[in-house]
């Protein structure tokens, strides 16, 4: 028998391969095994984790899942989210900052579901998407798993600021070539930078976008990916932004992508929503119309009991309060590892992409994958990217986030 043999379709073969992400996570866990899992640095997990390694969770969201009659568990949710989550939904994404115009939500199963609609409904097959250099891997496996391609620009400057010129120029190639153009930015607290645009960078780019909108045949979506915007600092001085999304040409339409995985630690209830803004009424309803026939025509409806949490949490301003409360605890604990890194990062000369906040911190390097297997001789896991590694402050103690620095200059300067 052939080993080439395939039975796919011709737009489903793809090459075989465990997902890098989980596969260092395992050699990291097989590690701890042998050495303790003291002696080891975990940096490639994509959660936040306590100091010993367990998921950190909210407790007053878990308490409030667990405390649901039955029947919340048992029953669908409508097509496009329930209601009340809906609603609940546009308050947790917009809080003080809501922008003028029409806004729609729709409910899907994560930021994932959010990316998947956004990529579908609005750019045609073989259309490319576009995202910086630097961005989260799964963007290309959506876009590719959908026909699409990704298009990159280059993320910073040689100022390390936003790259208003790489952008501007990325958005115009491709509007010479497609009617329709997907920008995926996502800010604040990057994946894998940690950047978050300012307000004047944010203006840049909408200008820039108004300029090329005013072609009526050309048509850009901007989905601002939100999904570690509970962790990007103050909640309405992070979200000022968003009022800028109002009153903009009917032909630039802004979707918003909600995740509940991390901001309310339910990564594994698959919650989240979609939340257009249109300054054009038949834009929103269309949008509400067409993403509802997709929940329908790909997953069906989405998780009702982590709808219902949400809902109850945004009807009630002493449980909002102790969420947040919660929260702030684990957005200091992962303040103080990013600072400790930084701290050290400057004393040991490593160059890192410019922090603000978020999950993760990275380095760009020419050698990525060299330059991981080294560390792992020091039992330092990491994630190599294209130009460089990733390091998950989220998920690595405070003390091992002081040492890590050195040996990553170290372990650059050996291939360098
Ligand atoms: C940049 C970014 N966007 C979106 C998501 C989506 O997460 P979820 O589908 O769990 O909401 C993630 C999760 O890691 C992410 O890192």
């Amino acid at each position: 028998m052939s080993t080439n043999f395939s039975m796919v379709a011709a737009h489903s073969r793809r090459p075989a391969g465990e997902d890098n992400i989980f596969a260092i996570n395992n050699a990291a866990q097989q590690a701890a095994k042998v050495h303790g899992a003291d002696k080891v640095v975990n940096a490639s997990v994509g959660a936040l984790l306590d100091d010993d390694g367990k998921l950190s969770i909210l407790p007053s969201v878990i308490e409030l899942l667990k405390s649901l009659p039955a029947v919340e568990y048992a029953a669908y949710a409508p097509i496009a989210g329930l209601p009340s989550f809906l609603e609940a939904s546009k308050k947790a994404v917009f809080r003080d900052q809501m922008p003028e115009g029409y806004i729609e939500a729709i409910a899907t199963p994560g930021g994932s579901g959010a990316i998947r609609h956004t990529i579908w409904n609005y750019s045609n097959g073989g259309d490319y998407i576009l995202t910086p250099d630097w961005y989260w891997g799964p963007y290309k496996t959506i876009a590719e798993e959908h026909g699409r391609a990704i298009a990159t620009y280059t993320l910073f400057d040689e100022k390390d600021q936003f790259n208003l010129q790489s952008f501007a120029d990325k958005v115009e190639e491709l509007l010479k070539k497609q009617d329709q153009l997907v920008i995926l930015l996502n800010s604040p607290a990057n994946n894998p930078t940690g950047y978050s645009l300012t307000n004047e960078e944010w203006e840049a780019v909408l200008n820039y976008l108004k300029k090329e909108a005013s072609s009526p045949e050309k048509k850009i979506t901007l989905f601002v990916d939100i999904a570690y915007i509970d962790f990007a600092g103050e909640t309405n001085e992070c979200r000022s932004f968003m009022k800028q999304f109002g009153g903009l040409p009917e032909n630039i339409l802004t979707i918003m992508a909600f995740s509940m995985s991390k901001g309310y630690t339910l990564y594994g209830m698959r919650c989240g929503a979609m939340i257009c803004v249109s300054a054009n009424k038949a834009v929103a309803e269309e949008f509400k119309a067409v993403n509802q026939f997709s929940n329908r025509g790909v997953w069906s409806n989405g998780t009702r009991p982590a709808m219902t949490v949400l809902a109850q949490i945004f009807e009630s301003p002493q449980l909002l309060t102790q969420v947040e409360k919660e929260r702030n605890t684990l957005q200091q604990m992962l303040s103080e590892r990013a600072e400790v890194f930084l701290e050290n990062a400057r004393k040991a000369n490593l160059k890192i992409c410019p922090y603000k906040a978020g999950f993760f911190i990275t380095i760009p390097c020419s050698n990525p994958e060299a330059v991981t297997k080294e560390l792992q001789k020091d039992l330092i896991f990491a994630v190599p990217m294209g130009k460089g590694i990733r390091f998950a402050v989220c998920s690595v103690p405070k003390d091992q986030c002081a040492i890590v620095p050195e040996k990553l200059a170290q372990a650059i300067a050996k291939f360098e």
